[in-house]
């Protein structure tokens, strides 16, 4: 892999809610080399100083660009992500569609970076909840072992995409309702089990018992999640609180919020507290950006990982 600023990269779905903040991100973080593409109906538009190009077959699979970070939606990414990679690109894709393909890294570099290397060609973002939880268990996990998480999320109607947020801006406010805007299988919406699935693929801990409840609150910005877990080993709240101070990417706030999370690249976490109703739990709450950390920032650091080929944990 070339170096950062020789390196060629693609933002897929550029004019998205994700792949806006991909290109301040990447300027941020000195990439300097960006091309845009999206669909058909955006080509030849402005998007952060970028002439959008139409991501066709042909586009994307020319060789000229080292890393796409893709964000369009499962059904675009099945269609074009395989493309990209024909044309010898590595693929950071931000959808469900290959998430749970068996020998596809899902990756976030503080808790599996590792796995990042072991691709071949692609490697999946995961879901906005399920990042900065991984965050947050993995540290707990190694100190005490993990035997049980359930979550409830509050996320915000950015979490679906830019017409959302259009939609949320429109609505009166007394209008303003949670919603749960996800397939539903008769018992669960995706979202949930999609917590749950990437959860145990990323930590390596394939029957974790874990049980989510999402629903999408009037937010604009920044997911939160209310986290209950049990451990094998004693855990206090205060020995939990200083593993977490201590934790790559998360930083220890009194009462985390999405406002506060909001722009910022830190998952925060806070309310730590046990959790009487069981012999040894622990009951917190975390809020992150989902478009930075749940989303663009991730993605960009696992192109990071790849330019550095630097060793980075595995789960
Ligand atoms: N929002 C989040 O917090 C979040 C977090 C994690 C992961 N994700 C994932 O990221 C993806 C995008 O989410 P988003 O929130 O950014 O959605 P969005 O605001 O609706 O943006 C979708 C983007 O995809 C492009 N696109 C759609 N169909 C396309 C096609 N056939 N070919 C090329 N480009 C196409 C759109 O281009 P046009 O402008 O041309 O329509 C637009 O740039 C989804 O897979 C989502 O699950 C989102």
């Amino acid at each position: 892999m070339p170096s950062r600023n020789g390196t060629r990269i693609g933002v897929v779905g550029g004019t998205g809610a994700v792949g806006t903040v991909t290109l301040g991100l990447l300027r941020e973080h000195g990439f300097e080399n960006v091309r845009v593409f999206a669909s058909a109906r955006s080509a030849g538009k402005q998007v952060g100083g970028h002439t959008v190009e139409e991501a066709t077959p042909d586009a994307l699979s020319r060789g000229d660009v080292d890393i796409f970070l893709f964000s369009v939606g499962t059904g675009a990414s099945r269609e074009l992500v395989p493309h990209a990679v024909r044309g010898g690109a590595t693929v950071v894709d931000k959808s469900s569609a290959y998430r749970l393909e068996p020998g596809i890294p899902l990756v976030v570099p503080e808790v599996n970076g590792g796995r990042a290397m072991e691709n071949d060609g692609i490697i999946a973002n995961p879901n906005c909840c399920t990042i900065p939880l991984t965050c947050v268990l993995k540290p707990l996990h190694e100190e005490a072992g993990l035997v049980r998480v359930r979550v409830a999320t509050y996320q915000s109607v950015s979490g679906a995409g830019a017409q959302s947020m259009e939609q949320l801006r429109n609505e009166a406010p007394d209008d303003h309702d949670l919603r749960m805007d996800w397939d539903f299988d008769g018992e669960e919406f995706d979202e949930e089990s999609k917590l749950r699935a990437e959860t145990r693929k990323i930590m390596e801990l394939p029957d974790l018992p874990i049980q989510a409840t999402c629903v999408r609150v009037p937010v604009m910005i920044g997911h939160a999640e209310a986290v209950w877990l049990e451990t094998e080993q004693p855990l206090s709240p205060e020995r939990a609180r200083e593993l977490l101070a201590a934790a790559p990417s998360v930083r220890v706030e009194e009462f985390p919020s999405p406002g506060k999370a909001a722009g910022i690249d830190d998952v925060l976490v806070g309310r730590i507290r046990r959790d009487p109703t069981v012999d040894q739990g622990l009951a917190l709450f975390l809020a992150s950006d989902n478009l930075r950390k749940g989303a663009a920032l991730n993605a960009i650091q696992i192109a990071e990982l790849l330019l550095s080929g630097a060793r980075a944990p595995a789960a």
